[in-house]
């Protein structure tokens, strides 16, 4: 149960595909909070890197403006909308490896604390409930086979124009499961207290009310 008065956060986590963005949106829409993409910030980082090093100076340098509006979660780096162009799959693959990296999980996790102060916030991840608010009110864990997972990742891409490839991109998504599970530092695992959800067959209406009725 939520308490009253103070800043709340509502933390969830998943593997890609899970549902986890459509849901945390909704919900957060719902509940009138701010919410938290931190995965469009690791892609925001792997975008601004492009061909350069990780190193002090791009870490230091690298500023974007986050903003939750009208249920949309907008990035601008240097006053550009870069919203759309961070959800390419080479984004994803270069985000996935980038997130390996201490320096870079410091810095997103950094950048999340900042967003979130003055908020009541949904923050939607891989370590949002374990590393970088373990102290959340309430924390979800969603799962979904890696088949549902891969034919929402590939209707996702088709809307936006991309060709894919089925068997290429669930290759490549378990290639990026196997990395989020596996890493040393703040690997996708299910926090202590977690409800779990698995999404498989239910409609994104169905687990927003589930979800709903445990905050
Ligand atoms: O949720 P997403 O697919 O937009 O995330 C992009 C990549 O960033 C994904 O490969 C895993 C990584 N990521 C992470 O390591 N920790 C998070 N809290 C969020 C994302």
């Amino acid at each position: 149960m939520l308490r009253r008065g103070e800043k709340l956060k509502i933390t969830i986590d998943g593997p890609a595909g899970s549902g986890k963005s459509t849901v945390a949106k909704l919900l957060a829409d719902e509940l009138g909070f701010f919410y938290i993409d931190s995965g469009s910030l690791y892609r925001s980082f792997a975008w601004y890197l492009e061909d350069v090093a990780v190193n002090d100076d791009t870490i230091n340098n690298f500023k974007i403006d986050y903003i939750w509006e009208d249920g949309k979660a907008i990035l601008k780096l240097g006053g550009v909308n870069i919203s759309e162009k961070i959800r390419s799959e080479k984004i994803s693959k270069r985000a996935s490896e980038i997130a390996s990296l201490e320096i870079v999980r410091n810095l997103v996790t950094r950048l999340q604390h900042e967003i979130a102060v003055d908020h009541d916030i949904i923050i939607e991840g891989r370590d949002a409930g374990t590393v970088v608010f373990p102290d959340a009110d309430v924390k979800f864990f969603l799962t979904a086979s890696i088949k549902a997972r891969t034919k929402r990742r590939a209707l996702e891409l088709e809307s936006k124009g991309e060709m894919v490839d089925f068997p290429q991109l669930e290759k490549a998504i378990q290639k990026r499961d196997f990395k989020d599970i596996n890493r040393k530092i703040a690997p996708l695992i299910k926090a202590e207290g977690a409800i779990e959800v698995n999404t498989d067959g239910l409609k994104i209406s169905e687990v927003v009310e589930f979800l709903k009725w445990r905050v």
